[in-house]
């Protein structure tokens, strides 16, 4: 994995799929002065995504792309962030899985945010499964990208409790917001720690 050097702001995209709350708010971020990264552009996997309508609004340079044909798209992807210099991906609320080769090819972090406590409760409908179990706890987790699906070195948590008033959607919206203060702290940290 390349180093990060410099004390220029660190050359960022975002990829996602979804409404976009985190993307908005690493966007809003991004433009304070003492945060340590500029996002150039971001990627959707889904053109009619609300986080598209928000980016052509702010007119925010996107590109959307059909991960259908994943192999030719990531090459394309790569191609795109190698020509743009691009130093970190942020992953906010991004469905597809990126290939080991794309991860590798990249050279340079990639950091995403999970809505639970990892290494509990990897992949979908995470809020669900903790109420089914009834812990007592949920959270968020910001973490490094590998090639295994959400199982790369964690960076920070936030501990959210879980009320017995809790459905998946109030859990959810609780989650959302705390995850909406890790993301920058936990990018800041990332940063100063490299
Ligand atoms: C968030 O809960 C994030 O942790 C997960 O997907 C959700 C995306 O939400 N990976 P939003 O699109 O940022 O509002």
């Amino acid at each position: 994995m390349e180093k990060l050097i410099g004390k220029n702001k660190i050359n960022s995209v975002i990829f996602f799929s979804g409404t976009g709350s985190n993307l908005r708010n690493l966007i809003k971020f991004s433009k304070k002065r003492k945060f340590p990264i500029k996002v150039s552009f971001v990627v959707s996997s889904n053109n009619k995504a609300k986080g598209v309508l928000f980016a052509k609004k702010k007119k925010i340079k996107y590109y959307t792309f059909n991960f259908k044909e994943k192999k030719n798209i990531e090459n394309r992807l790569i191609k795109l962030l190698k020509k743009e210099k691009i130093q970190l991906i942020l992953l906010a609320g991004f469905m597809k899985i990126l290939s080991k080769r794309f991860i590798k090819e990249f050279k340079y972090p990639i950091l995403n945010i999970h809505p639970s406590l990892l290494p509990k409760y990897k992949g979908l409908n995470t809020h669900q499964r903790v109420i089914n179990n009834k812990e007592k706890y949920s959270g968020c987790t910001v973490h490094l990208v590998n090639e295994k699906l959400d199982s790369g070195k964690i960076v920070m948590q936030k501990k959210v409790k879980v009320l017995k008033s809790d459905n998946s959607l109030r859990l959810k919206a609780r989650v959302l917001r705390q995850e909406h203060k890790l993301y920058p702290l936990a990018i800041y940290k990332f940063i100063s720690n490299l």
